[in-house]
């Protein structure tokens, strides 16, 4: 499979080519956090998107993550393996994903490589204390 033969690199976060990607509307401006560790991925050295995460306030090794792949890099099953080097690198345990409810490929992505999706009544809590938006899912995995 391509994602096990392609070295995966994560490098420093480069607003430029974030700013380029066609996608990047998904996912909240890595600026707008406090606190962010956000990356350029490489694959074979070469720009293949960004990915990062937040960190989740009084919950160690907890993230919100967020990722976009450059077209040509969709559709090869990166995204676990990118998620992977990240956890590795910053030491995360528990990966938070909030998708649009629209966006079925990143639901179907981030399905595929564990993530479940919050009960239902959990995620109605969220969205009635202001932390989730009415048009949002969010998703767990526990690395
Ligand atoms: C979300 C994103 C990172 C996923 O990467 P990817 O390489 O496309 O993901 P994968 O190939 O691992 O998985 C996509 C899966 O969704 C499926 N899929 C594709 N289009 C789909 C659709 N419209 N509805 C449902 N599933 C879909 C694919 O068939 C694949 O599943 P399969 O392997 O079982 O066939 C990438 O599409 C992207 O960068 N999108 C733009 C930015 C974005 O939305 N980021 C997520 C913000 S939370």
């Amino acid at each position: 499979m391509f994602s096990d033969y392609f070295a995966i690199n994560l490098g420093d976060f480069n607003q430029e080519f974030f700013e380029s990607l066609d996608g990047s509307r998904h996912i909240t401006s890595p600026t707008m956090a406090t606190e962010k560790y956000y990356h350029t991925v490489y694959v074979e050295g070469e720009n293949a998107g960004i990915v990062g995460f937040i960190p989740v306030e009084g919950a160690p090794y907890t993230g919100f993550v967020q990722i976009v792949l450059a077209p040509a890099y969709r559709g090869k099953g990166l995204v676990g393996k990118i998620y992977d080097r990240m956890i590795e690198i910053h030491g995360l345990k528990t990966l938070y994903a909030t998708i649009d409810r629209t966006n079925t490929t990143s639901i179907h992505a981030h399905d595929k490589i564990g993530f479940k999706m919050l009960p239902e009544a959990e995620l109605n809590d969220l969205r009635n204390q202001g932390l989730l938006a009415p048009y949002e899912i969010r998703m767990k995995r526990v690395a």
